[in-house]
């Protein structure tokens, strides 16, 4: 027999660029659907803040290998949102947001190893969202659809023009140098933003951030009545 359809647990893979629209339509999916929102640029950032605390450079594959083997992971739920901990702390948000995290981050996310030590992790988010009877994940990335969860029920691609992302993150106070960060992001060997194939591609730069979460809810609310 097959199960209703309220009682079916989604994954929602929502891949882009920086400032496409990811973050603030994964979180208002997240409430609207009681999904577990998990933002893995944020685990990307706090894997970049240890290496840095550290002293581990980008450019030092074997000391970036050895560091990413020493990393322990855990999550901490902050309301639907998955905080990641690194060895039993959660790396606050102003450190993993910061100019040098920032200017870092890429670099780190580039290395093979460091994409595989968090790999795990991530697909486990979807564990935690059942153990906290949540209906499923939403979860934002550049590799979410085609690496993490290429078999997500729902698989989203935000794309949008460059001079408007970079008007999104200066109207949030972010220093960012998103294209530089999207270069490398789309040119790595592992794993590179793109739109994974048969996902549903979006281009957000003319759509008001209510009109992206109602283009990303109404295949979800056909399948998954609001509770
Ligand atoms: O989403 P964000 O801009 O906070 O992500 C920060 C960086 O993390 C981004 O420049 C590339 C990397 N990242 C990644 O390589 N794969 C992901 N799934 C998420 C982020």
């Amino acid at each position: 027999m097959t199960a209703p359809a309220s009682t079916s647990f989604i994954i929602v893979a929502i891949d882009g660029g920086a400032a496409s629209g990811k973050s603030t339509s994964s979180k208002v999916l997240a409430e609207r659907f009681n999904l577990l929102h998990v933002d893995t640029g944020s685990f990307y950032r706090g894997v970049t803040a240890e290496f840095l605390r550290l002293g581990v450079a980008a450019a030092d594959h074997a000391a970036v290998v050895a560091a990413a083997r020493e990393l322990h992971f855990g999550t901490r739920l902050h309301g639907r949102s998955a905080a990641m901990e690194l060895g039993g702390r959660v790396v606050p948000d102003a450190e993993i947001r910061s100019k040098i995290v920032n200017a870092n981050v890429s670099h780190f996310a580039a290395i093979p190893e460091v994409r595989a030590a968090l790999l795990a992790y991530q697909r486990g988010q979807a564990d935690v969202a059942r153990a906290h009877r949540f209906q499923g994940v939403v979860m934002e990335g550049r590799d979410i659809g085609s690496v993490i969860f290429p078999d997500a029920d729902f698989r989203f691609f935000l794309h949008a023009d460059p001079t408007e992302r970079a008007r999104r993150r200066a109207k949030e106070g972010h220093h960012d140098s998103i294209a530089e960060r999207d270069r490398i992001d789309s040119t790595r060997k592992t794993a590179p933003l793109a739109c994974p194939v048969g996902a549903v591609s979006i281009d957000t730069t003319r759509l008001t951030p209510a009109q992206v979460v109602e283009t990303l809810a109404a295949p979800i609310e056909a399948r998954l009545p609001a509770p």
